[in-house]
């Protein structure tokens, strides 16, 4: 039967494009999709600038309590669903605090956390807690994306060989790519990771350290294999590339988004998506999706479970950098190997063009 949520968002931020934003304010979509689902209402809010909090519920809550302490806010207001919008390095305590006091369902801003320990705390923590986890890998539910899932389905392409993607980081955007690269093949586990990263500029984003240059091959136990290209020179002429037996798909950031070539087309035969590969409506979709998980108490499309695994081949990455080699899952090691690496000046001397 249904009932309503109270909801708490923790990390309000601004816009992006407005005055006094430090990010994208991803708060800001995630209340639009509880307040679409009808069945959710904005209890309260937490944030460490009173200005951001104040301006978010003049905006939305009406009559939300607005807390400056996130732990006085879980254990006054108690609430049924968190979300977590705050950077990442925070991901892990605020998930733990609010699994601790006891809430339904927390969902938390990719990427999960600056290290694979925190990661799988976090994941650990909400399964043996019985909580309802969830990271806001979105683009599962934009169409250019399920659509090409539906022709991998089909046998569009035959059976799937490789996957392919290529971005600007390992961390934060290529969680997008990885997470896309499981919901492609199936949900099917990687077996191990080779990879190597390289640090010659100073990036940091939402104040995680990323690589300059990084590449991750990944084999699935499926047998099919990954291939993900991050920052200098990883351009592989599209977004996502995934190529089987028969033919291949691509999915390109500008349109047309979609496109296909296999043994019956002549050439490439592009689709026609009135979604592309961003998107607010998908985190709404999301939201209303983990809602009507925790209805029923079936697994959402967004869960931890899912989430660890991408993350897992992103930590593996840079520990098979640190080890000169391959490494097989499960990951065992907890920390980020590209950020022990960096303190201790693994890249010093590098070549800063
Ligand atoms: N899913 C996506 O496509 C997507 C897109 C952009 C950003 N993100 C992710 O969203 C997350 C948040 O980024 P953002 O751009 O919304 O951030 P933001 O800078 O817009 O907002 C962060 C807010 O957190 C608040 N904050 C900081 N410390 C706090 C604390 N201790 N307690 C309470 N509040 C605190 C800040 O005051 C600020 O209001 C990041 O992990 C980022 O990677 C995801």
């Amino acid at each position: 039967m249904s009932s309503n949520y109270r909801v708490a968002v923790i990390g309000c931020g601004r816009p992006r494009t407005e005055d006094g934003a430090t990010g994208f304010g991803m708060s800001h979509a995630h209340v639009h999709g509880y307040l679409a689902t009808g069945r959710c209402e904005l209890a309260a809010v937490a944030d460490i600038s009173r200005e951001n909090a104040e301006d978010f519920v003049g905006r939305y809550g009406g009559t939300a309590d607005v807390y400056l302490d996130y732990h006085e806010m879980l254990a006054v207001v108690k609430p049924d669903i968190v979300s977590v919008c705050t950077w990442p390095h925070l991901h892990e305590p605020m998930a733990l605090a609010a699994i601790g006091a006891g809430v339904r369902a927390v969902h938390c801003e990719k990427p999960m956390a600056p290290t694979w320990g925190a990661a799988r705390r976090m994941h650990q923590a909400a399964v043996a807690a019985g909580v309802q986890l969830t990271f806001n890998h979105q683009r599962r539910f934009l169409e250019p994306f399920q659509t090409a899932r539906r022709l991998i389905r089909q046998g569009a392409i035959g059976t799937v060989q490789r996957i392919e993607g290529s971005c600007g980081d390992m961390i934060d955007w290529g969680t997008h790519w990885l997470d896309m690269f499981f919901f492609y093949n199936g949900e099917t586990p990687a077996e191990w990771v080779l990879g190597q990263i390289d640090h010659r500029q100073e990036k940091r984003i939402f104040g995680v350290p990323v690589e300059s240059q990084g590449l991750c091959q990944i084999k699935f136990a499926n047998g099919v294999l990954g291939l993900l290209f991050t920052g200098h020179d990883a351009d592989i002429g599209c977004a996502n590339r995934i190529i089987g037996s028969e033919g291949t798909l691509e999915l390109h950031n500008s349109r047309p988004h979609l496109r296909l070539q296999n043994i019956h087309t002549q050439g490439w035969v592009s689709y026609t998506t009135q979604e592309g590969l961003h998107g607010g409506i998908a985190i709404d979709r999301g939201i209303a999706e983990l809602v009507r998980s925790l209805d029923q108490g079936v697994e959402p499309e967004l869960s931890s479970h899912k989430a660890v695994r991408c993350t897992e081949v992103i930590f593996a990455t840079y520990e098979s950098s640190r080890r000169r080699g391959r490494v097989d899952i499960p990951l065992e090691a907890e920390d980020s190997a590209f950020l022990t690496l960096l303190g201790k000046g693994a890249w010093a001397g590098s070549d800063n063009s």
